[in-house]
């Protein structure tokens, strides 16, 4: 669905990317991950048709982006870095706004509003400024945006970043749901992220691929546990007692107002935290991962990449 040929990306002298090929096939869920400054956006720019390669062609739904930009751009829903919504307008104001721009007729469109607002879950904020949003909710009005004029295929760029954790599980949740019906193609640089929701990943690291695989194989390569740290207020013991119950902590110790927990290989609980959490009316303040990140991967995986040569 998503072919992309020997791109490469220079900013004047700057390499971005360096000669990447990669395929989505249908109804894949990709994640697109890599470190600050590794070239997710500048490929994601380029596939969406936004930027021109210096090298290299992307095909997406057997249109090229350089020759019939139309035809695979009618293909594409694109979630940007920095979404650039309108701060003045109402949310059914603007998702009216970018299925004009998408060349949709009235009649479709306002179809089209009613069936995205309920997708995105945003029927209380059909009327309100978008400037009075929350990020989160922004974040939303984005997706709607991009599942507007129904596209094939969604390239999404850091779809969670900068959002609570509360919110983060309901934008992960709607991923999964667009997934039935949609190709997607998402970035990163959380690890966890993409294995609570990408079948493969495609890691990126100063513009090129070091790695592409699918997640189970991947987790069985990081072997060991991972350990998060947890700021949640509450009653300790209630909470320690909880957290030791969900599927998949090894181990829950409490160390100066914060809780590490341990788990398997492999094992995400974030989710099932959360949730426990909001049933014990608990207040989960923060939820960082430590341990093995992603950067020590991109050590490992260059490491390796520069012993096979
Ligand atoms: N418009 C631009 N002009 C010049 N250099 C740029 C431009 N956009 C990006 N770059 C450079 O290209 C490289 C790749 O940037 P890109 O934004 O694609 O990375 P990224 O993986 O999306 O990073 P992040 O996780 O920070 O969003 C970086 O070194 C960046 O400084
Ligand atoms: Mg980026």
């Amino acid at each position: 669905m998503i072919r992309v040929e020997n791109l490469t990306k220079y900013y004047g002298k700057r390499l971005a990317v360096d000669d990447i090929s990669f395929n989505v096939e249908k109804g894949e869920i990709v994640g697109f991950l890599g470190p600050n400054a590794a070239g997710k956006t500048t490929t994601m720019r380029i596939i969406t048709g936004y930027l021109a390669p210096t090298q290299g062609n992307v095909w997406v739904a057997d249109h090229d982006i350089i020759n019939h930009s139309l035809e695979a751009r009618r293909q594409i829903g694109y979630l940007p870095e920095a979404i650039p919504l309108y701060t003045d307008m109402t949310v059914r104001s603007y998702l009216d706004f970018a299925g004009r721009l998408r060349g949709m007729d009235s009649a479709r469109i306002i179809a089209r509003t009613d069936e995205v607002i309920e997708i995105c879950h945003l029927e209380e904020y059909v009327d309100v400024i978008i400037g009075k949003l929350s990020k989160g909710f922004r974040q939303r009005v984005g997706v709607a945006q991009a599942i507007i004029h129904e596209p094939a295929v969604l390239i999404l760029d850091e779809p969670t970043i900068g959002i609570d954790p509360i919110q983060v599980a309901m934008t992960r949740q709607l991923i999964r749901e667009l997934g039935k019906d949609h190709t997607i193609l998402l970035s990163t640089h959380i690890l966890p992220e993409v294995s609570v929701i990408c079948q493969r990943v495609i890691i990126i690291h100063e513009g090129r691929i070091v790695a592409e695989d699918r997640i189970d194989n991947l987790s069985s390569m990081m072997s060991g546990s991972q350990r998060f740290r947890l700021q949640i207020s509450g009653p300790v013991k209630k909470i320690t007692e909880r957290l030791q119950k969900v599927k998949g902590i090894i181990n829950v110790s409490y160390e100066e107002s914060n809780y590490i927990i341990e788990c398997a290989a492999g094992q995400d609980p974030r989710r099932q935290i959360m949730d426990e959490m909001v049933r014990g009316g608990w207040t989960l303040l923060s939820m960082e991962q430590i341990g093995m990140s992603l950067e020590d991967i991109f050590l490992k995986l260059t490491a390796e990449e520069e012993a096979d040569e």
